[in-house]
């Protein structure tokens, strides 16, 4: 494909936009339960004009846009008073909860480098709920994932696995509030007595739900968790402004309970012909708009606006789980602490369910087994989900009874498929089989996605791992 040799009209270009998204996912209408945040339309509009006011700012060099510094900095101390930091707590903003963590990580390892230049095989004690952007930050940062069990019944870091987890190697600390497979939030409190008994760093990953939670504090009848700076021996929290603080994608902050911590963060030099550099970020020139949409955001919700939402979305998260527990086939999986959460069945093939809601026009999240969890669906419910709640339960229950009377896809069967398709196969070789089979065509995934997600439920998860990569290596051509 090349450039066009003439330009199109905006018209043209929008028209062909419009057919390219036909396939997309419909997040207007709520029926979407993950990746987006949508905020009432007012808010979304306010956000979106903040946004193209800065559209081609750069926040790379502070002294040419200080404009960009000042919002910046007033967006990192709403959401540090948010989490109850003093004025000694700093932050950056970033372009999202991975870029923030990554950035977390690299300056506890940094950190431990000057201070503690004996340790050459630094670790990090990470609950198994984790989310994957601390393997993918111990992938770039040349670090051990030391991974935590978790408690069989709550799903929250096994307390005990987590300090014999420590050795004279550990530079970092983390848990999650919450974590984001059952929403379920580690018990913070005693995490941070162990950071301060050991001397360790300790990170609080509330990037999903650390706006959320921070309100839901002020409502009466849901959980309350301290996770914040007001618990001793956190030193750090990421809090993605890009979910449920209903900002647009690519804002997120990443906070440290003074400077001395933020200074490993900041990378500079002047060894370049260039101009000279000076980053708090991983990205060096950055767009003003994420952060001029996140300023926007904040101040079109207001603290008010922020707890009605989040007052509203337990309801509908409560109405839902309530009603699933009746289920005769489907199960929530634990007590979540949030408006999110997942379901297992013993009786249907989850993947299965995920296809007929999609039929419908709903998108529910399908997440692999683990040690602690059958494979299961993430439901993160939010703003746009609250309207149509009585009607995704019908849906959801006209999808099960539809699947209860046919036999399920069993991973057991697949394994053994897989098993025996995979004989003697080199890795290309195994590839094209299991595309095949699952119904790639040009690489274009089939419409019902179950049996592909079986097929990676029933692998070893390091085959699995490799088969997405080159599955996304060949998507992007
Ligand atoms: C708990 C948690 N941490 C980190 C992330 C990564 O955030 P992002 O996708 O913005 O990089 C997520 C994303 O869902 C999350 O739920």
């Amino acid at each position: 494909m090349k450039i066009p040799t003439e330009p199109l009209t905006r018209e043209q270009i929008m028209r062909q936009l419009a057919t390219y998204r036909t396939p997309d996912l419909d997040i207007r209408g709520g029926r979407v339960f993950a990746y987006t945040y949508t905020p009432p339309t007012d808010v979304e509009e306010t956000t979106k004009q903040a946004y193209l006011e800065y559209l081609s700012e750069n926040a790379l060099d502070p002294t040419s846009f200080p404009s960009l510094v000042a919002i910046e900095r007033e967006v990192v101390r709403m959401v540090a008073s948010l989490l109850r930091g003093d004025d000694r707590v700093v932050g950056s903003f970033t372009s999202g909860g991975t870029e923030s963590i990554l950035l977390a990580v690299k300056s506890a390892r940094d950190k431990a480098r000057a201070e503690h230049p004996e340790i050459t095989r630094p670790e990090i004690v990470l609950p198994k709920s984790a989310h994957g952007a601390f393997h993918k930050a111990c992938d770039y940062f040349g670090l051990q994932p030391i991974l935590v069990p978790l408690d069989r019944a709550t799903f929250q870091v096994d307390l005990d696995a987590f300090r014999q987890a420590i050795t004279p190697n550990t530079i970092l600390l983390v848990g999650s509030a919450p974590q984001y497979a059952q929403g379920v939030v580690d018990p913070i409190r005693a995490l941070g007595q162990i950071a301060l008994d050991r001397g360790l760093w300790l990170h609080v990953d509330a990037c999903v739900g650390g706006i959320h939670l921070s309100f839901q504090r002020d409502l009466p009848g849901w959980p309350h968790h301290d996770f914040d700076f007001s618990v001793p021996g956190v030193s750090s929290l990421s809090v993605d402004m890009h979910k449920y603080g209903y900002a647009p994608k690519g804002a997120s902050i990443v906070l440290y309970r003074d400077k001395s911590y933020r200074r490993f963060q900041i990378f500079s030099t002047i060894a370049s012909a260039t101009y000279a550099l000076v980053n708090a970020n991983i990205q060096s020139s950055r767009s003003g708009g994420p952060i001029a949409a996140a300023w926007g955001v904040l101040h079109a919700m207001g603290q008010s606006g922020y707890r009605q939402i989040v007052d509203s979305s337990m309801q509908a998260t409560q109405k839902i789980v309530d009603h699933i527990n009746q289920s005769k086939h489907l199960r929530v999986l634990g007590k979540p602490d949030v408006c999110m959460f997942s379901i297992a069945s013993e009786t249907i093939n989850v993947f299965e369910l995920a296809d007929e809601m999609r039929r419908r026009r709903w998108y529910l999240q399908p997440q692999f087994s683990t040690e602690w969890t059958p494979m299961n669906l993430h439901i993160s419910v939010s703003n746009a989900n609250v309207p149509v709640v009585d009607e995704f339960l019908f849906d959801l229950d006209q999808s099960v009874e539809a699947l209860s009377t046919r036999s399920p896809l069993r991973i057991e069967d697949i394994r053994h498929q897989v098993i025996t398709m995979l004989e003697g196969a080199t890795p290309a070789e195994a590839m094209a089989r299991l595309s095949a089979s699952a119904g790639f065509v040009d690489g274009q995934l089939p419409e019902d996605m179950a049996f592909v997600n079986s097929v990676l439920e029933a692998m070893p998860r390091e085959m699995g791992a490799y088969m997405l990569a080159e599955y996304l290596n060949d998507l992007y051509v």
